[in-house]
Parts: structure tokens; C-alpha cells; sequence
């Protein structure tokens, strides 16, 4: 049975009726703005990859040189006999592991000076032939002013606006490396924190360890038999102390905490106040970041890594808050490295492969508590085994850098498990800008982020007009 129609619907009948053309021209309208919109987001991507040599993150000719794509051809030579016990033990350990990364782990490989090279190379700024003055050379050894390998893994680099300097703080691993358990990573025992100063950021004065360990208290965390990694250093305006926190654990790595210390100056001493498991849970790789409002927060991975936790700090910056929020739920990441540019939050992390180098993935955030998305590789140019081995390194900082928009510096340590102090820094421009490859939130057809790219350079340095660099 037909239901009569309503005096509501009859009226809508007869203004669509009435108004047939307008109606017509609005969706067309619609649909051709639409088209209009897609054409231009075609357009962009295809100038994006048109660019060739050059992915511009935007118009600065300051970073031309940062972001020239520096091809980087590697030989991987045919496996001859057998592979050393690391190598092959990471085989079987991460099935998906490159065959560049079992190469690496090789202590006999025939290209080990490619990953390592010879100490007669070392970046030495007190005996640099005028050329290399300033330069980095990621990979090579580093040394401090007196001469020294500069012993500062798995830092971070404050810069301490009341002196004009940057502090370098980091695991000092001057020590052999061993295996404290048959199945166990290799390590070396615990020595300090090492800390170097710098006003160019390229020549770094030994301040000495900073935080030691403890040489016969078993107990203490800092016994060198325990585990200290990953120590960052922020500023507390407020009560005027430098702040210390820093993954600490047992050798077997099952305390899974963070431990907090602090000092009146940057060059300490510290002193070391406790550890504890934050919000209750695990947590292994850490970080923290100071935002600019003054509000800090700590970064880990937790529940055996398969997830960050990320909380506010407690105004002295001594403690966590009952705030905390999971990111990246499920994804494995750690190594977490956290900076901020134009309001907007950015991360890279490692995936957990232990010493061995795997592939870095960029997050952004529009709060650091989240939700965070994960924006793809950043890594660019080297050769494709460098780009997914994060040139055969891991996350550790990102430093703003001095006086440029929207250019940082990525701080990677290059682990040689093999012998844990010969491990080496990999320091590269990253930029922020330009289009992401996605897949991701899309807005009306444009990406709603600007992509992270780390460009690979063998050799490089700060742009002129950077307000540290002296030359
Ligand atoms: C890595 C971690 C390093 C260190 C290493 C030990 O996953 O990022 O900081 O803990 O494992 O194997």
C-alpha cells in the first residue's frame, strides 16, 4: 500500500523541483573542486619525484648542499667459509635481517673498514688538515681535544644557555667487551656517564665521567656489573639543577628502570638519587624532552618493548606523574629521539634488534602524548642497505641545529658489538619539510604532515650562518 506523501515531503519535492539547475550547478561545482584538488596533489607528488637529486624540503638554499642525495655504492663480497658465531647468531635471532647487517656483525668480514674505519682516519680536531676542518665524518673514529676517542654513546647534547656551550653526555665504554652470560648481549661494564663541551659542536673537551660507577657496592645500581645506558641531561630553571635521567638494569636486563640524578653544574658531579619503574611498568630504551613551556616528559619502552609509555615529569623534574599515555601500541620500537619544530612533534626510533642496526621509522605528533603516527622510513641516499640499517646505526638524539629553521642534527650511535668502546657516531642533517610518502591521514588530498628526511653524507658540515660555527 502506497503511503501518502507528507506536506513535508510534497514541499521538499518542489524546491528541489524549483531549484533542479542551482542543484546541478553545486554538485558540479563540487565535483570539479574536488578534481581541481586531486590534480594538484597529482602534480605535487610527481615534482616531489622529479626533483631527482634534489628533495627539497622547501625554497632555503642554505640546505642545498644538506640535501643533495649522496649515492653510496657498497660491494657486499660473496660469503667465503664460515660467518663468525655473532653473525650468525643474529641471523637466527631476526630472520628478516639484511644481509648488509650479518656482514657488519662479521669481526672477519673483508669490508669491516667500510662500517669501521681505520683509526689513522679519526676526525681529529687538533690535527685537521684545513680541508676537513669542521667536517663529519659519520662513521669515523671522533676524537676530543686531547686526542682521545670521544666515549659518549648512546647521548644526548644539552645546550646550556647560561654558559653558550653544548654538553655531550654519554655511556663512557672505554672498557673490554664481554659476555656476561652464554646467551646474553655483549657488554661492558659499567665505567660513567662521559661528558664533552663544545662551542661549534665539532670540538668536544673531556669533562670527565660525570656520574660513575660504583666499583664494590653490588648492590648499588651503578655497580659496574649493572647496566647504565641512554643518560640525557635537561635544565630545571626552578631549582637550578641539572637533571639527569637514564635506563638502569641488570645485566640480564630484567630490572627494566630508569634512574635519576642530578647536579648544580653541567660538568657535575652528579648525584645519583634512585631508580624506579615508572607508572609501575618496564622500561628499557628512554629519553626525555623538555618542551618549551617547561613541562618535561620521559619516553620508554615498555611491556618488553612492544609499546612506548610517554608522562609528564614532576615540576623538579625528579619523578613521573600518574599521567601516562601509550603510543605506537604494538609497533616494537625503541631508541626513541624526540624534537619539536613549528609546533608540531617529531620522533625517530629504532626497531629492537639489539647492537644490530635495523630500520628507522619517523612519528609525528600533533601532542607529545599522543596520538602518534608513524610516517615511514627518513632515511635518504647512501645505497637501499644503508637506508634499512639507518646507516648501519641507531637513534639516540636530535639536536636543533644552531640558528637553523627546520634543520636538525641526527645523533646515531654505530654499535661494533665485537668491541663495544670502538663504537661509532653518526651524525647527519635531518630536515623537516616537504611531502610524506604515506600511507597516511590525508586532508582534501594533501598529507597532513611534512615528511623527516636524514640525508647520508660522508662527509659534511654545518651550514655557514649557523650561529655555533665558527668559520
Ligand atoms: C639495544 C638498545 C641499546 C642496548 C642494546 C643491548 O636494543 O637500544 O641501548 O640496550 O640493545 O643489546
Amino acid at each position: 500500500m502506497k503511503r501518502p506523501m507528507s506536506n513535508f515531503g510534497s514541499q521538499v519535492m518542489r524546491v528541489f523541483s524549483g531549484s533542479r539547475c542551482s542543484t546541478f550547478a553545486m554538485v558540479w561545482s563540487f565535483m570539479g573542486f574536488v578534481v581541481l584538488l586531486h590534480l594538484i596533489s597529482v602534480c605535487r607528488q610527481k615534482d616531489a619525484a622529479n626533483e631527482g637529486n634534489h628533495l627539497r624540503t622547501s625554497n632555503r638554499p642554505i640546505y642545498l648542499e644538506l640535501e643533495t642525495v649522496e649515492e653510496d655504492n657498497l660491494q657486499i663480497p660473496p660469503p667465503k667459509g664460515k660467518r663468525s658465531p655473532h653473525a650468525t647468531k643474529s641471523k637466527n635471532k631476526n630472520r628478516r635481517t639484511h644481509p648488509i647487517v650479518d656482514e657488519f656483525l662479521d669481526k672477519k668480514s673483508q669490508i669491516r673498514h667500510v662500517f669501521f674505519p681505520e683509526k689513522r682516519t679519526a676526525v681529529d680536531p687538533m690535527n685537521s688538515a684545513g680541508n676537513d676542518s669542521f667536517y663529519y665524518f659519520p662513521g669515523r673514529v671522533w676524537l676530543d681535544t686531547e686526542g682521545n676517542p670521544i666515549q659518549a654513546h648512546g647521548g644526548g647534547v644539552l645546550y646550556d644557555e647560561r654558559s653558550g656551550t653544548y654538553y655531550w653526555y654519554g655511556e663512557y665504554k672505554d672498557g673490554p667487551t664481554y659476555h656476561a652470560h652464554k646467551r646474553g648481549a655483549a657488554r661492558v661494564d659499567v665505567i660513567g656517564v662521559g661528558c664533552y663541551s663544545s662551542k661549534d659542536l665539532w670540538m668536544w673537551k673531556n669533562e670527565g665521567i660525570v656520574l660513575a660507577a660504583k666499583e664494590t657496592n653490588e648492590t648499588h645500581d651503578l655497580h659496574k656489573s649493572k647496566v647504565l645506558e641512554r643518560p640525557k641531561v635537561i635544565y630545571n630553571e626552578k631549582t637550578r639543577k641539572y637533571v639527569m635521567w637514564m635506563h638502569i638494569d641488570d645485566a640480564n636486563y630484567t630490572k627494566a628502570a630508569v634512574g635519576v640524578a642530578t647536579s648544580d653544574y653541567p660538568t657535575g658531579p652528579f648525584d645519583y638519587l634512585f631508580s624506579k619503574r615508572p607508572h609501575g611498568f618496564d622500561s628499557r630504551d628512554m629519553t626525555i624532552f623538555k618542551d618549551d613551556d617547561g613541562i618535561a616528559y620521559v619516553m620508554y619502552s615498555s611491556e618488553n618493548n612492544s609499546v612506548l609509555h610517554v608522562g609528564p615529569l614532576t615540576e623538579d623534574y625528579l619523578d613521573v606523574t600518574h599521567v601516562m599515555r601509550r603510543i605506537l601500541v604494538g609497533q616494537h620500537r625503541e631508541a626513541p629521539a624526540l624534537f619539536k619544530h613549528e609546533g608540531t612533534y617529531y620522533m625517530i626510533t629504532s626497531g629492537c634488534t639489539g647492537w644490530a642496526p635495523n630500520e628507522a621509522m619517523a612519528h609525528v605528533a600533533d601532542s607529545i602524548m599522543g596520538p602518534w603516527e608513524t610516517i615511514g622510513n627518513p632515511c635518504i641516499g647512501g645505497n637501499k642497505m644503508y637506508q634499512l640499517t639507518t646507516f648501519l646505526a641507531q637513534s639516540t638524539f636530535v639536536l636543533p641545529m644552531p640558528g637553523q629553521q627546520g634543520a636538525f642534527i641526527f645523533m646515531a650511535d654505530r654499535w661494533n658489538p665485537s668491541d663495544l668502546r670502538d663504537s661509532r657516531y653518526v651524525w647527519l642533517p635531518l630536515l623537516v619539510g616537504g611531502p610524506v610518502d604515506g600511507p597516511l591521514e590525508y586532508s582534501f588530498g594533501f598529507p597532513l604532515w611534512s615528511r623527516v628526511s636524514i640525508y647520508w653524507h660522508r662527509k659534511w658540515r654545518l651550514p655557514k650562518g649557523s650561529s655555533s660555527s665558527t668559520k
